[in-house]
């Protein structure tokens, strides 16, 4: 990938106001030296998202989201950091130079994205010039699809034809080739053809709105397949789009929830019925990528597959995915021979929300389609609770899954409670163990005080840097904090905090930074306190060596090694002397 040079997103992130940004997206006020609103990111009555101004930094309260002006945009437009970047520049009417890479990389994207634009056009106009008593009409009328719905999502139709979308093509300069490598053309023996024909369209959008791909559904039963679906392409990749996300966004973050079906038509017969904030696969299986990205809208997850075997296959491996992702995971079941559409279309809108209101628990989803006499079907599902359970990282959703799976499954009383405590248990789960080593808020007040102080002013990282080494801090959290700060003092640039937003690639550190950021009070006595927090760490640090010393001496004395005592015992005076330094040492008031 072809970067935009750092001088260059540097000065655009120092030009670009952070309150203005937000402001396109959230109504601020302003708040001592802050400014707050209601958290987009998640669902709220009272404000907790803060923005700080001087430092270009926003957090929320509530979800912990956090970051600079650059983040927010990935976050709420689902763009990578280079759009971030290039969005800003252009609203500041800054020019950002293509490099050579660059160019070719894009414009393979960008000409396939305008392929695929093209054809979106194409099939949607060629559906609303059909008559109503055209196939396609007739079709669309049978399965209840409204001209709003047709619009929203923007449907079409591929005429039966071997060559209407190619010529219709060729007159706008966008040759065959093109067309192949988007999947809407295929090339045979003697010619190259429509892949798509005499079928309804749907237009597969990308998050932020792009058409990607192209689903069709055959108009009637003698054509097969009864779905086709285009291939994976530089601006297709299967695993990372889901249908309707892009109409959905909006209901997601509203309701913190997200339905996920199975089929286009599932989704299309929802919205038909006024329910919002769902998505669907578009035939393949819902992957970690895809439940990260309605991670990002939604809290809850509700799972809405057909009520046929491979509907209920589908909706076992889906699970995991969804938890992992920190989504609060239901299923919905429906009565056999169902799938959403048709029941949303016999049952009613309230009928349906009726059966997302009983959505089962994990554990019940489980134990209703297992075969729970079989001892070895038994142990699987045990087994299966355990693993998902511990692989939650939502400490409040796993206490949760546990009460669960243990009222289904009294015989997972205990059981599940030693496993997921012993220490086996969190070893084999890394991220879990780590988070144990992490403080929790009201541990470590001097470091994190000390943190917060050094972030809010260059002098006083300054101090610390010349009285404190990044060891010197026992949290792990902290003192990777500390090195960011440090490694910005050796750059001789401006203490740019919203620049180290940026370079850190770990959600915790950044997630603290823009949270002491957003909470830094009136700032009085500001060195005064640092020297304080400093005073208290440094001896902290003192009080374990001379522990660790002591210990040792202790064995000295009775291994009789006098010689290293004499050392030892020299050493730890010294180290009393120092600590008595230490607390004369002046503080400043
Ligand atoms: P279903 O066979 O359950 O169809 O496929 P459906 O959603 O109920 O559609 P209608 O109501 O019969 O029109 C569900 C999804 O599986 C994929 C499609 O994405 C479809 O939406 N699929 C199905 C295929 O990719 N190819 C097929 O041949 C069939
Ligand atoms: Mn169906």
């Amino acid at each position: 990938m072809a970067r935009i040079p750092d001088d260059l997103i540097d000065s655009i992130r120092s030009q670009a106001d952070i309150v203005d940004i937000v402001s396109d997206y959230v109504t601020l006020r302003r708040s001592g030296r802050n400014y707050l609103g209601l958290c987009p990111f998640h669902d709220e009555k009272t404000a907790s998202f803060s923005v700080n101004p001087e430092r270009q930094i926003f957090h929320c309260f509530g979800c912990g989201k956090g970051g600079n002006v650059f983040t927010f945009l990935m976050e709420h437009e689902n763009v990578s950091f280079v759009e971030a970047v290039r969005h800003i520049a252009r609203r500041l009417n800054i020019t950002i130079p293509d490099t050579y890479r660059e160019r070719e990389a894009s414009s393979e994207a960008e000409s396939l994205a305008q392929v695929t634009r093209f054809a979106a056009r194409f099939f949607h106009e060629r559906l609303m010039n059909s008559g109503q008593d055209s196939i396609v009409r007739r079709y669309t009328a049978k399965r209840g699809l409204s001209d709003e719905t047709i619009k929203s999502f923007g449907l079409g139709y591929a005429p039966d034809s071997w060559n209407d979308l190619l010529n219709a093509a060729r007159k706008q300069d966008i040759d065959a080739a093109g067309l192949v490598k988007a999947g809407l053309a295929k090339t045979g023996e003697q010619r190259t053809y429509d892949a798509f024909r005499k079928r309804l369209i749907f237009p597969i959008q990308a998050p932020g709105g792009r058409v990607v791909g192209f689903g069709g559904r055959a108009l009637s039963d003698e054509d097969q397949p009864k779905y086709l679906n285009s291939p994976e392409s530089p601006i297709y990749r299967k695993s990372q789009v889901l249908y309707g996300l892009y109409q959905a966004r909006d209901a997601l973050r509203q309701q913190g929830r997200v339905l996920v079906v199975e089929g286009y038509m599932d989704l299309l017969g929802l919205h038909q019925h006024g329910v919002r904030g769902v998505v669907a696969l578009c035939g393949t299986a819902l992957t970690r990528d895809q439940a990260r990205l309605v991670a990002r809208y939604g809290q809850q997850a509700f799972l809405v597959y057909d009520s046929d075997q491979a509907g209920v296959r589908a909706t076992w491996r889906a699970i995991e995915p969804l938890v992992e992702a920190g989504l609060w995971t239901r299923i919905v079941r429906l009565p056999a021979d169902y799938d959403p559409d048709s029941y949303v279309a016999e049952h009613g809108t309230d009928g349906f929300l009726e059966r997302v209101e009983q959505a089962d628990s994990i554990a019940d989803f489980m134990g209703f389609h297992a075969n729970l006499q079989e001892s070895g079907d038994r142990e699987e599902v045990f087994r299966t609770l355990a693993d998902l359970i511990r692989k939650t990282t939502n400490l409040v959703h796993r206490e949760r899954y546990r009460e669960e799976a243990e009222t289904r499954f009294p015989a997972l009383q205990g059981l599940l409670a030693s496993e997921l405590r012993s220490p086996g248990a969190t070893r084999r789960d890394r991220r879990s163990a780590e988070a144990e080593k992490e403080p929790v808020r009201g541990e470590a007040p001097a470091e994190r005080g000390l943190v917060q102080l050094m972030l809010n002013d260059r002098t006083i990282a300054e101090l610390v840097d010349s009285q404190l080494e990044p060891e010197d801090f026992s949290s792990p959290l902290y003192r990777r904090i500390v090195e960011h700060c440090f490694a910005k003092l050796g750059d001789d640039k401006a203490y740019d905090l919203s620049g180290l937003v940026d370079a850190i690639d770990d959600d915790e550190a950044r997630r603290t930074i823009t949270e002491l950021i957003n909470t830094i009070d009136s700032g009085v006595h500001l060195e005064q306190r640092a020297r304080d927090h400093i005073i208290r760490i440094k001896q902290k640090r003192l009080k374990e060596s001379m522990t660790r010393l002591m210990e040792q001496i202790k064995q000295m004395e009775q291994g009789g090694r006098s010689s290293e005592l004499k050392d030892a015992m020299g050493l730890y005076m010294e180290l009393k002397h120092q600590e008595k330094a230490l607390l004369k040492s002046p503080r400043g008031d």
